[in-house]
């Protein structure tokens, strides 16, 4: 019988997968701007955290079948269809053929790469801190290709094209949803 799994058993899955503590900030990264959509929308924010929190979760101990372990895990645990396929879309072409299709899975394509990019400018800011991060500092990154290298930027343009939505306020708002957990991300520096 499927059922629904909640943030402890997401975390717990997450942290028997992966040891790597940078990976598992991003992961609660990615929860955090699930959530904060989730509520914009008036969705299910237990759902939609739960799915950012696991989506990289065989990335650390399975690259080379990055979403298909997931899969396999999540089946075995029971997992709704509808989480397990959120997953493997945020990887649609790097990845997966999984195109997003519900706004769930439109949002977490959107917003995983850019968590990123946030984190980054962050880092390299005096303070430290998300917390002083502006759009306009994220934008600047963007368009320097070797600031943070390893993020995709098509990625987070088409899936800001799947929402119908426009870079900037994208921004904004995934700087607000980590805002909100930058102690557990280890982002609020010195602020
Ligand atoms: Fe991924
Ligand atoms: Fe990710």
């Amino acid at each position: 019988m499927t059922h629904i799994p909640n943030r402890e058993e997401a975390l717990e899955l997450l942290t028997t997968y992966t040891k790597n503590p940078s990976l598992i900030i991003h992961a609660k990264a990615v929860e955090a701007c699930m959530r904060y959509y989730a509520r914009k929308h008036g969705e299910d924010e237990e759902k939609w955290g739960v799915v950012g929190l696991v989506h990289d979760m065989d990335w650390e101990q399975f690259p080379e079948e990055h979403t298909k372990k997931t899969r396999e895990i999540l089946e075995a645990a029971n997992w709704p269809e509808e989480y397990i396929r959120a997953v493997e879309s945020h990887a649609y072409l790097t990845c997966t053929e999984v195109i997003p299709e519900s706004l769930m899975e439109k949002t977490i394509y959107a917003v995983d790469e850019l968590t990123g990019l946030i984190r980054t400018t962050a880092l390299i800011r005096p303070s430290k801190s998300v917390l002083d991060v502006k759009v306009k500092s994220v934008k600047r990154n963007w368009k320097n290709k070797r600031f943070a290298a390893g993020v995709d930027r098509t990625v987070i343009e088409r899936g800001a094209a799947m929402l119908g939505m426009e870079i900037p306020d994208l921004i904004h708002d995934c700087i607000e949803a980590m805002k909100e957990v930058a102690e557990e991300l280890e982002l609020k520096g010195n602020l």
